[in-house]
């Protein structure tokens, strides 16, 4: 399969689980600062895209685009590999939980350069984010998917001539049912659904990750979870690696 295929593939549900969450829109709304003109590249369903700017979204997959809400911003199908717009077209260019699921993410970075002065790129650190609960003591093999096309932070930020790169915490009640959402709530990942709106999880083999889940089930049950990471539910937001890399 192609590779930015996937989500016509799996992503049939994604806006069920996938809304944006108001404090990491708020991080993002902050890091896109007063750009009027933006472009959000991987768009998917239009999770992070500000109301208030005029946002062309960048979307491949027609199944992803279905999904985007009556009244939201234009949608364009197309790969951040090859942008179909002028040089320097906005004043900033959006991308958020994409860049590892793009063919050519050095290609890919390179055009988002090309069409905007101004970058948010919101990714993660595979230091910190493949060391979650859930891969370590149930999905490892979820880490090694991911270690097929990643980049980190500080060579994307070396990649496109980064400001800085700040961390985004995930709270404990985190809206978008990305994979470290639910650190706080592990009952959540039991539910196929959720899994299914996770990348990370759906690419398994759905067999091999259903046996997990149900010795997660028996260690909630049983109290071995709570044993080991009961320290957590006092926590109200956590580190689980997310970045967002920021050109001004
Ligand atoms: C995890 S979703 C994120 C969607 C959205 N940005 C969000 O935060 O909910 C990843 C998106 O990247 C898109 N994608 C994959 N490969 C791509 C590529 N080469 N260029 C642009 N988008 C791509 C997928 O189709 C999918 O919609």
């Amino acid at each position: 399969m192609e590779r930015g295929a996937r989500y016509d593939e799996i992503g049939s549900v994604y806006a069920r689980h996938r809304r944006p969450d108001s404090r990491v829109a708020r991080q993002i709304v902050g890091a896109l600062g007063d750009a009027g003109r933006v472009v959000n590249v991987g768009a998917g369903t239009g999770s992070y895209e500000p109301d208030d700017r005029a946002v062309v979204a960048v979307e491949p997959s027609g199944v992803m685009i279905g999904q985007r809400p009556p009244g939201s911003a234009p949608v364009v199908q197309a790969w951040a590999e090859a942008l179909p717009f002028a040089d320097g077209a906005f004043d900033a260019a959006l991308a958020v939980f994409t860049i590892h699921h793009w063919a050519d993410i050095a290609g890919g970075l390179a055009e988002i350069s090309r069409v905007a002065r101004r970058l948010v790129i919101f990714s993660f650190d595979p230091s910190v984010h493949n060391a979650f609960w859930l891969f370590e003591d149930y999905l490892p093999e979820s880490n090694a998917l991911a270690s097929s096309n990643i980049i980190t932070p500080a060579a994307v930020a070396d990649l496109v001539g980064a400001d800085r790169i700040e961390v985004v915490a995930v709270p404990g009640d985190c809206i978008d049912g990305f994979n470290w959402a639910y650190w706080r709530r592990p009952e959540a990942y039991l539910d196929p659904e959720v899994r299914a709106c996770i990348s990370g999880l759906a690419l398994l083999d759905d067999e091999m990750v259903a046996q997990r889940m149900a010795m997660l089930a028996s260690d909630l049950e049983d109290g071995t979870w709570e044993s080991r990471h009961g320290h957590l539910l006092a926590l109200d937001s956590i580190d689980g690696g997310l970045r967002l890399v920021v050109r001004d």
